[in-house]
């Protein structure tokens, strides 16, 4: 059986989308993916950072996460990406990230590969479809293809029941959003494989 090549990126402020991330990097692993799991480099100043004592924590406990990079852009088959709700799209770090690409996306190097989105928000009607419909929307101007979990699993029902991707409230991945994340992950590899076979 192929191993496909999954990037798991993830921006966190908090720890929510780091822990769907690590839980989606896990399901990948034991889907058979070989897995890069990669946060999105910090960009808000020093002093805003150092000013919220469980950002600097959550930033300090990141540290021996390698930040994505343009090559693991070039390398993965597919992409699972986990960023917060902000204003009602994601996070400014993830598209600050996305806005380096132009280069690798005009040679063509982010086409034709599976991408599936997460998010977390802090109402559960404070943005959270909207945010993941904006990372799809960028994903198609890759020309990547979209896995979006629908309800294609019974899990889909017990997790907020979000179809375009998983999504919880900030603080809040639970047991049913834990399973929801690895079918999320799963469902992604299994995508890639048939894509890249
Ligand atoms: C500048 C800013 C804007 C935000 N905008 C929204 C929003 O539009 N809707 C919402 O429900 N939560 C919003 N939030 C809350 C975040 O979504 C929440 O902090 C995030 O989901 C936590 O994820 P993390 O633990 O991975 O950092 C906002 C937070 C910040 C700092």
């Amino acid at each position: 059986m192929s191993k496909p090549k999954i990037a798991v990126i993830y921006y966190s402020t908090y720890g929510t989308n780091y822990a769907v991330a690590r839980a989606a990097a896990r399901a990948a692993e034991e889907a058979g993916a070989e897995v890069r799991l990669r946060r999105v480099a910090e960009t808000a100043p020093a002093e805003v950072v150092q000013s919220q004592e469980a950002r600097a924590k959550q930033l300090a406990s990141m540290q021996d996460i390698p930040e994505v990079s343009h090559a693991d852009m070039e390398w993965a088959e597919g992409y699972f990406v986990a960023a917060p709700t902000r204003y009602g799209v994601s996070a400014s770090q993830l598209r600050a990230f996305f806005d380096t690409l132009g280069g690798i996306w005009q040679q063509g190097k982010l086409g034709n590969k599976t991408f599936t989105a997460t998010t977390s928000a802090q109402n559960t009607h404070g943005g959270q479809e909207q945010t993941i419909l904006s990372l799809y929307a960028t994903a198609m101007h890759w020309g990547c293809i979209i896995v979006a979990p629908g309800y294609t699993d019974p899990v889909k029902f017990e997790d907020g029941g979000n179809p375009y991707g998983f999504s919880t409230n900030a603080g809040g991945l639970d047991d049913a959003g834990e399973r929801s994340v690895a079918y999320q992950a799963r469902r992604l590899v299994e995508m890639t494989r048939k894509l890249v076979a």
